[in-house]
């Protein structure tokens, strides 16, 4: 079979017979919930996060706590809020101080009167426990609250983010205030969410934890030998005698990293629904979140999935400098991860600097029409908000120099304040679009536990030549996704354990750790008729990093691609090795392209080759293949492509054979993207031009209407700088 002649998949694609396909408006079937979950229909539209307010929420962090000794400040913030458009705060994140100022003190009628006063102008609080900082006397009287770090010592009261998860002394603490909270707020007309402490992070290696971590494995494992063989602890005479000899400071082992990574993650969660037991007692109805922090390698945040009600995360992007346009499709790629992390539920924005970002190296100023600009981006890819850290600069401590909805001095006559009033008002413009989504035919694999893999293991190389400790993965991830970023065409960001039916495209890139399961699944979604991307480094080790034997990609990759790969070559970063598209391929990607990091030693076994290596002994081997699958398609992409060109064009080709939707079949410059949701029978199209410079996009004999002016785009239509337009068919 030519590269070229590939159909679509069937109309019904042979999903696994455990699911039911559904008609819905907008798809025609969908599948919710992780594998071998009953399946149900998506929403066409969702509701808003806040009952009875259909409206693209709008805020920022406030924190009165520090000027209750100035209430005209206070005064002065609600009369700003009024001319903001602002209508939606989060509030009392790091409170616990003025909240109980000594033990068993619980001081709650200032944040009474501010959910009063807040009620009283209908806006609304995402309410915060505020365990992300904990008081001073609570360290002084429970050192056991304070962390153990890696040499063993325990940390003083330190700042914030510091607390042990697994205390049961802060859980106790914890849970009495949350509860405080609840009983307190429940039912207030100011409640909209609660926000669940701030950016969880980081570990513990005090007891308590320890001991948890020995338990977590016990229930893992169930014996020392297996735990043994599964980690290859022979190795360097690493075996394990007994439980209480393991110990994730002190290891060479990768098995026990990983677990030590899954650990953490699994102890913030229960940590997390720790705190949310008193907060959904007293109020069922009120959504938990709690704000994530990007692609954080620290945690695996799909595993707070099932305990979050909305996805919520903090974007500070450097949107700096002639080719911002690449930080734009690292920040779109997050957005779509968090609106993929709910099955297409919009997600909440929760913090972005409405100016400078204090703790980046250049702090850099949004010039006229950013801030716009990234607000409209967020929205595009499935935001229902749109809020800021932070609404006040503080006068004094680490923050009084970053970005503030409120300034030092003249309050609503900076400019800053200006663009959120002027982005307030033209919010108004959107309520329809609140609830709608997208739901994409291409996902990109991004799995937390595969970038763990990489970083743990010594090899093929170190680091890659532009030196991420974890082989470039996040960036590689993002590298394949950039292409469709650029065609405007919508992409999920899954992860491995994600269902795949609901897909036309799925790009893997790197699949390094195979967890149970995958391979199968991935094998069941080709031979229905999807179309698969592998690359180099994938299907290597399994769930605990053992090598999966019988040549790569293994785990049963091999049959699937239809090629074994012999041998991983590490390149020297002026490496002269090209990739040569085959004369006559379908892909337009002519001439040679340079690589870097990794080539791989490829035999088709099956495959068809589209393109060979240049040069050294395996010239002329393949570099990029296909291999028909059942119904299906598997690529496989042997080397890393240096520059954009090559995945530029294999992403088209794949686009155009596929007939995978873009949001509209029109052709957009570098730098200019587009988005589209939809819903309630609408479609809004999200149309930006990310360079600082004109940018003209052909728009045909399509008429499109700017929703807040009625403007009507078509033809060849000139994109200035930094411009963003929310669009209707007209
Ligand atoms: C976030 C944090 C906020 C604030 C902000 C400053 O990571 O959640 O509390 O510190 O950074 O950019």
């Amino acid at each position: 079979m030519s590269d070229s002649t590939v159909g679509r998949r069937p109309f019904l694609k042979g999903a696994l017979g455990s699911v039911a396909l559904l008609a819905v408006p907008g798809r025609l079937f969908a599948i919710a919930g992780q594998p071998g979950s009953a399946s149900a229909p998506l929403p066409d539209r969702y509701p808003p996060i806040i009952p009875g307010f259909p409206h693209i929420l709008h805020g920022a962090d406030w924190n009165p706590d520090q000027w209750l000794h100035e209430p005209s400040v206070i005064d002065e913030d609600l009369r700003l809020m009024e001319k903001s458009g602002c209508n939606t705060f989060s509030v009392g994140i790091f409170a616990w101080s003025t909240l109980e100022p000594a033990e068993g003190r619980f001081e709650l009628a200032w944040l009474d009167d501010i959910m009063n006063r807040l009620a009283a102008k209908a806006r609304y609080a995402f309410l915060a426990t505020p365990s992300g900082a904990k008081p001073r006397w609570m360290s002084e009287t429970y050192p056991e609250v304070r962390r153990v770090n890696r040499a063993g010592q325990r940390e003083l009261h330190g700042s914030r983010h510091n607390h042990c998860f697994t205390s049961p002394v802060y859980r106790e603490k914890v849970r009495i205030i949350n509860a405080k909270l609840a009983d307190r707020y429940k039912g207030h007309k100011a409640l909209a969410g609660w926000h669940i402490s701030n950016e969880y992070s980081g570990s513990c290696y005090c007891d308590h934890c320890l001991g948890a971590f020995r338990a977590w494995l016990q229930a893992r494992y169930g014996s020392l030998e297996a735990l043994n063989k599964a980690w290859w602890a022979s190795f360097w005479s690493q075996t394990f005698q007994s439980w209480d000899q393991i110990d994730p400071r002190d290891s060479p082992v990768d098995g026990l990293n990983l677990d030590w990574d899954r650990f953490v993650t699994h102890q913030t969660v229960d940590f997390m629904r720790h705190e949310i037991a008193p907060l959904k007692a007293a109020t069922p109805a009120i959504p938990v979140t709690t704000n994530m922090m990007s692609a954080f390698v620290g945690l695996d945040y799909w595993r707070f999935t099932d305990i979050s009600d909305r996805m919520s995360w903090d974007a500070y992007p450097t949107l700096h400098g002639e080719d911002s346009w690449r930080s734009a499709v690292n920040l779109s790629f997050y957005h779509d991860l968090y609106r993929t992390m709910k099955g297409g539920l919009p997600f909440i924005l929760m913090e972005s600097t409405p100016s400078n970002t204090n703790w980046q190296q250049t702090p850099q100023i949004k010039k006229p029409g950013q801030h716009r600009q990234e607000m409209l981006l967020a929205i595009g890819h499935g935001a229902d908000t749109t809020m800021y850290f932070q609404w006040r600069k503080s006068l004094g401590a680490a923050e009084k120099m970053h970005g503030a909805v409120v300034d030092h001095g003249e309050a609503e006559r900076t400019r800053v304040f200006k663009d959120i009033a002027d982005h307030g008002a033209f919010l108004r413009h959107l309520d329809a679009v609140v609830g709608t989504t997208v739901r994409p035919e291409v996902a990109v694999v991004q799995d937390w536990e595969v970038r763990w893999s990489l970083m743990y293991t010594q090899g093929p190389r170190q680091q890659s030549a532009r030196g991420p400790f974890d082989k470039e993965y996040l960036q590689t991830c993002q590298d394949h996704y950039r292409p469709f970023w650029k065609l405007g065409v919508p992409v999920d960001v899954i992860e491995s354990l994600s269902p795949f039916d609901p897909y036309e495209l799925i790009v893997a890139p790197m699949l390094f750790m195979l967890k149970p399961g995958v391979a199968d699944r991935l094998e069941a979604f080709v031979k229905a008729g999807g179309t698969l991307v592998l690359t180099y480094l994938s299907g290597i080790v399994d769930e605990t990093a053992l090598v999966l034997r019988g040549g790569w990609p293994g785990g049963g990759l091999r049959k699937l691609a239809g090629i074994w790969s012999e041998e991983i070559d590490a390149l020297y970063p002026d490496s002269p090795q090209r990739i040569v598209p085959a004369a006559g391929s379908a892909f337009s990607m002519p001439g040679e392209h340079p690589v870097r990091d990794y080539c791989e030693r490829v035999h088709p076994e099956g495959a068809t080759v589209l393109a060979t290596y240049k040069n050294d002994f395996y010239a002329g081997m393949p570099a990029l293949t296909v291999n028909t699958y059942g119904a299906g398609r598997v690529y496989y992409l042997a080397a890393r492509p240096a520059q954009d060109g090559f995945l530029d064009g294999f992403t088209r080709g794949l686009v155009s054979q596929l007939r995978l939707a873009r949001c509209l079949d029109v052709e957009l410059p570098e730098g200019v993207t587009m988005q589209k949701r939809a819903g309630g029978g609408r479609t809004f199209y999200f149309l930006h031009n990310f360079r600082r410079q004109d940018q003209v996009v052909d728009l045909g004999w399509t008429r499109l209407k700017d929703v807040s002016d009625g403007r009507v785009l078509t033809g060849r239509t000139t994109l200035a700088p930094f411009a963003s337009f929310v669009l209707e068919k007209a």
